[in-house]
């Protein structure tokens, strides 16, 4: 399979009173078309910058992509002018905003808002705009279309309003789906369900996907491929099973470790992490884990360790990594 994304050394920061928080901080992965990859880590880590980098929608001021390719199909979205930008959102890329009600415009009406991007990027008549948007809202799972497409945001629950943004980001069949903790606000039977519908779109249109989450259940369910994000950098990447089973990075071991299965005997404890997430605006001079770190040397002090490839195809920035133990409670793809 070819590769739709490639996204090489990717920095973004945010320039605040406190100083530069090194949100994305020389991030590199690829996508292949039909693919599906799961972007994990704790709470701000830099996995939405990530995504507002990629679809140029980082807000600036205090934002600033700093440095970076981003290719999509063969075109360098960092390069492009903002016009080009405004036809691949939408057309050739689709995102669901971790927060719906912010790209929900609360004073249009549901069939305005799904209808304008078929109109301008398809170039559709009112008619079969319509048309459209109703059978949209039908693909996932919203009774009487047409009703629905004359409300308002605000009239609609939480989990319609997911759908609505589903339902928008698919409608003009994007080549790319970027789903940024789609679910996460949803009781879990609506958020199971959200989830299956967007794997059945996107694989009926062959949509490469990806997954922001701090669900590894998620993941391991949904992802062929695993990126885990700490502290504005890429730690550990590699296919599900590789991830999963043969974790190269603590930091990876440690989520792993701290996430609840069904299947736990009911002695075994989960081992949150301890600690937090160093400062943005001042990480250390080594390995920004160090500090939760159960595996932690010298040399981790003293310098950084690079994404480096520990087996085929399966990267992990650890400078102990032979010695890091595969997680411990096993949850497995
Ligand atoms: N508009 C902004 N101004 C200043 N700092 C920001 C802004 N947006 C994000 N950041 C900072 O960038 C870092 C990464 O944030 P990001 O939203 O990418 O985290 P995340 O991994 O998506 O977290 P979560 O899981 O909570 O959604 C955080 O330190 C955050 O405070
Ligand atoms: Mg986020």
């Amino acid at each position: 399979m070819s590769t739709l994304l490639d996204v090489k050394n990717l920095s973004t920061h945010f320039n605040t009173s406190a100083g530069t928080i090194k949100a994305v901080n020389d991030v590199s992965f690829k996508l292949r078309e039909g693919e599906t990859l799961g972007l994990v880590g704790e709470s701000g880590c830099g996995k939405s910058v990530t995504a507002l980098s990629i679809m140029r929608l980082v807000p600036s001021p205090p934002g600033r992509i700093v440095s970076g390719d981003v290719i999509f199909q063969d075109q360098n979205l960092l390069k492009i002018s903002e016009e080009e930008m405004q036809n691949v959102r939408g057309r050739d890329i689709g995102m669901i905003f971790q927060e719906p009600m912010t790209s929900l415009n609360p004073v249009l009406s549901i069939g305005r808002q799904l209808r304008e991007p078929l109109e301008l990027h398809l170039g559709m008549t009112k008619q079969q705009s319509l048309s459209r948007s109703s059978e949209l809202l039908e693909l996932v799972g919203i009774p009487d279309p047409a009703t629905r497409l004359k409300t308002f945001p605000h009239q609609t629950s939480g989990g319609q309003r997911q759908r609505i943004m589903i339902a928008m980001a698919l409608s003009c069949e994007p080549k790319l789906l970027i789903a940024d903790e789609a679910t996460t606000a949803l009781d879990v039977t609506i958020q199971a369900q959200i989830l299956e519908i967007i794997k059945e779109l996107t694989d009926r249109l062959g949509t490469s996907v990806i997954i922001i989450t701090h669900n590894l259940g998620v993941v391991a369910r949904y992802a062929d491929s695993v990126n885990v994000m700490y502290a504005g950098k890429l730690r550990e990447s590699g296919s599900l099973d590789q991830v999963y089973k043969q974790p190269k990075h603590p930091y990876t071991v440690g989520l792993l470790n701290s996430v609840p299965t069904l299947d736990l005997d009911a002695d075994i404890r989960l081992q949150p992490i301890r600690g937090e997430i160093p400062n943005l605006t001042d990480l250390p001079k080594g390995c920004a884990f160090i500090d939760r770190c159960d595996y932690a040397e010298q040399k981790c002090q003293e310098s950084e360790p690079e994404l480096e490839e520990v087996e085929d195809a399966h990267f992990g920035a650890c400078w102990e990594h032979q010695r890091v133990n595969k997680n411990l409670l096993g949850i497995t793809p």
